[in-house]
């Protein structure tokens, strides 16, 4: 089942289709401000020789990663300029007419959706779903002899050297990380950059969400966690959207210009045996603005196993988590997402 652009209904809108008009329970309403504020991280500080200012960043870090899941990550060493071209990269993109980005849509021969990676929308598994105010590009960066190229855009002309270029400067960040967690749990430095394997996949999505005449009847993202391991997003400078749910409220989350935000998806959080948490987000649309966001999923080797690391499993803390291979634990997770549930329960023991 294929559905339409929210661009192009965005577009032409008279009435709200109502596929996307949300249950009364889901529908966003005034969000609260922060009682904390979002945790910001200096990455620069994570390996400072001056150790006393390291040991507070990691202490910093570890209280972010248990209980917000999230935080805005600073000194992350990426060029302002690169952030802004990607920023940029993503609305020239998008402001192409449909008929050129519908080149790079997952409609394969035939008519048949060709896997996920393109131009398009959420995969629509039944009649009563109801779809996002979202439509995307979504793309495998590493390992990078499995892009499928022919689903990169030529159009803007620099978008796959852009891309090339932001992917290679964001897997040092994600390894960076992946190497501070492993510390932190006082697991060998490499824990996870090598279970997550020499296949571990990043894939790169270009969110853009339309402006919506009724905000309070649609969402951008519905309710989710991210299912794979770390999320690096880079929020659109001039519009908030995202929301995180903190202790059953919805908190906005505001863009700090050029810092990434950083999020951990339910295999890190089972990889962790629960120490890590994995945030329910989602993003609200704006009657007024366009929004982009361009995210970056980290993710194991789809071949692995995903289980708490067993040195983190004693007499005193219990495994939490069943052993589950990466891919199925992705399968089960978009069939969940399409009906708003969340899949990390369905991993406890
Ligand atoms: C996502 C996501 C939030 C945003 O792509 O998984 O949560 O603000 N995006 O676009
Ligand atoms: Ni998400």
């Amino acid at each position: 089942m294929a559905s339409k652009r929210v661009q192009d209904i965005a577009k032409n809108l008279k009435e709200l289709p109502k596929q996307y008009v949300q249950k009364e329970s889901k529908r966003p309403i005034q969000t609260s401000p922060p009682s904390s504020p979002i945790p910001v991280v200096d990455l620069h500080l994570l390996s400072s020789s001056h150790e006393d200012e390291m040991k507070k960043e990691m202490e910093r870090l570890r209280t972010a990663l248990q209980t917000w899941g999230f935080f805005q990550a600073i000194g992350h060493g990426i060029s302002s300029s690169l952030l802004d071209e990607v920023g940029q990269l993503a609305r020239d993109f998008f402001n192409l007419p449909m008929e050129e980005k519908q080149r790079y849509s997952k409609i394969g021969i035939g008519g048949h959706e060709d896997g996920m990676e393109a131009y398009g929308n959420d995969i629509v598994y039944s009649e009563d779903q109801i779809l996002n105010w979202n439509d995307r590009i979504y793309l495998l960066v590493t390992p990078e002899e499995e892009r499928k190229l022919d689903r990169w855009p030529e159009n803007p002309s620099t978008f796959r050297q852009i891309l090339h270029e932001y992917s290679t400067k964001m897997k040092e960040v994600g390894d960076f990380l992946l190497k501070a967690m492993a510390k932190l749990l006082d697991l060998e430095e490499n824990y996870f950059v090598s279970r997550f394997g020499e296949k571990a996949t990043m894939f790169v999505r270009f969110n853009y969400y339309p402006p919506c005449s009724r905000p309070d009847l649609v969402l951008g993202l519905t309710p989710h966690s991210d299912g794979g391991g770390i999320t690096i997003l880079l929020q659109d400078n001039a519009v908030d959207g995202l929301e995180v749910l903190r202790d059953g409220e919805w908190v906005n989350v505001p863009a700090i210009p050029h810092a990434l935000l950083v999020n951990l998806g339910d295999q890190m959080e089972i990889t962790s045996n629960g120490i890590f948490k994995s945030p329910v987000h989602r993003a609200v649309t704006n009657s007024e603005k366009e929004r982009i966001s361009v995210a970056m999923f980290f993710s194991p080797d789809p071949k692995t196993e995903i289980s708490p690391a067993d040195e983190l499993v004693d007499t005193m803390k219990s495994r939490l988590y069943k052993k589950v291979k990466a891919e199925d634990y992705i399968q089960i997770f978009l069939k969940n997402y399409a009906q708003g549930e969340r899949t990390i329960d369905w991993a406890k023991v």
